[in-house]
């Protein structure tokens, strides 16, 4: 006997619940587009998963606009400033005061990712969790569809007009498309960090970047209690590896604390290992299947733009959507890819740029002492010229 697939039709199906998928539902919701979320990983699970922070000004318009940033307006901190470390000493760059003037929110976004569940669901939005997507398909058709595998391991069809893949790097929606159909563009950038959070207050006030012949090394706030650190190591380390001891004297080597003082220290609560990768799909669309975030396009975490860029495009189809199922205006939509795709690339160009001023050549040749006598002049002119720092904080901040 085989076991009966139920069937269901519904709008907009949403897959993944991630900053992108939540953002792009609850902006659904708002528009009186009738949608569904499905989401692979439990409720617990999505809303402790410790990944980005940094959300540019236009992020917190878009979520104030909706009205779902009383969260982050509320305990999110206003971030301004970020100080460069190097063998000739420190510099600050109030890159607040710059440019635009625009400044960061810090805001852990599991606390984002758990305000906007709460939300779409107080909305009386339809959000599944422990429900995979198996399979997208009818995506030429005018009744696409998204099988899932439900909690009691029961398969169950739901019909859409469209469907949002927001299931990140590894999700169904992007494996949907076919090679013939997407240029994949990739880059390795051939530099990993180790991730770390620890259980200890920022130990100083602005992000700090240091620049040091070990590697780079970063420091970043979260929320009062709990600091993100990064130390670029080989790619492939193992994390374990890299004990308690070994990570703290790595950052007090490269962050040069006894220049510059020491760093508060506590438990290390996370560590893993993050490849500095690229890959854009061009275009972001495959018939009524649209990608938003990661599944769109991974950017390497080195300006943090990742989940700015989830929620610009979840904007973006939100309104096109509207606009197609409400007025039955296509234009938008027929636009999503080509409205999305010169923004991702001014991210993408940002983060590869910061990249190379962060990460130097750790031998000893003539090659090297070239590369790092580059990466010297890169900084002194970030340092020195407002105009480099006014190019710097419109795009450090914005997208
Ligand atoms: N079915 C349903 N859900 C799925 C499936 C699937 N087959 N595969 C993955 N998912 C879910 C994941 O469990 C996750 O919750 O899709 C969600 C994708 O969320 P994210 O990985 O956070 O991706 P996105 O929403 O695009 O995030 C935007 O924020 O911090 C950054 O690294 C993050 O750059 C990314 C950005």
């Amino acid at each position: 006997m085989t076991d009966r697939l139920s069937e269901e039709t519904r709008g907009v199906l949403i897959v993944g619940a991630g900053p992108a998928g939540l953002v792009l539902g609850n902006l659904l919701l708002a528009a009186g587009v009738d949608c569904v979320i499905v989401e692979r990983q439990s409720r617990a699970h999505v809303e402790q998963r410790a990944r980005a922070g940094f959300l540019a000004a236009n992020t917190v318009r878009i979520l104030t606009d909706a009205g779902l940033a009383d969260g982050l307006l509320k305990d999110g901190r206003q971030h301004d400033t970020c100080a460069f470390r190097t063998e000739s000493g420190e510099f600050e760059l109030a890159y607040g005061d710059r440019g635009r003037g625009e400044a960061h929110t810090v805001y852990p976004q599991q606390h984002l990712v758990r305000d906007l569940v709460a939300e779409f669901l107080a909305r009386g939005g339809d959000l599944r969790f422990g429900t995979a997507a198996v399979e997208i398909a009818g995506l030429a058709s005018d009744r696409a569809s998204v099988t899932v595998r439900t909690p009691d391991g029961g398969s169950h069809r739901l019909h859409g007009a469209f469907v949002a893949g927001c299931d990140g790097r590894h999700g169904t929606a992007r494996a949907t498309v076919p090679a013939t159909a997407a240029r994949r563009h990739v880059r390795d950038h051939g530099v990993s960090w180790l991730a770390l959070l620890a259980a200890a207050p920022q130990s100083m006030a602005a992000v700090a970047y240091a620049v040091h012949r070990d590697g780079f090394a970063g420091h970043m706030a979260r929320t009062p209690d709990v600091t993100r650190y990064y130390l670029q190591v080989d790619p492939g380390d193992d994390p374990d590896a890299w004990t308690d001891r070994r990570v703290w004297e790595a950052l007090d080597r490269r962050m040069r604390t006894d220049v510059h003082g020491p760093l508060h220290r506590g438990e290390i609560l996370e560590r893993r290992v993050l490849a500095m990768r690229s890959d854009v799909l061009d275009p972001i669309q495959y018939g009524r299947l649209f990608l938003v975030g990661d599944a769109a396009s991974l950017i390497s975490p080195s300006a943090a733009k990742g989940a700015n860029l989830a929620v610009m495009e979840a904007e973006t189809l939100a309104r096109a959507l509207a606009a197609r199922l409400h007025g039955d205006d296509e234009r938008l939509l027929a636009r999503y890819s080509a409205d999305c795709l010169p923004r991702i690339w001014r991210a993408q160009e940002f983060s590869h740029w910061m990249i190379g001023l962060l990460h130097g050549p750790t031998g000893d040749g003539d090659e090297a002492a070239f590369l790092r006598a580059l990466q010297h002049a890169r900084l002194e002119s970030l340092r020195t010229s407002r105009r480099h720092q006014d190019h710097f904080a419109d795009n450090y901040v914005g997208i």
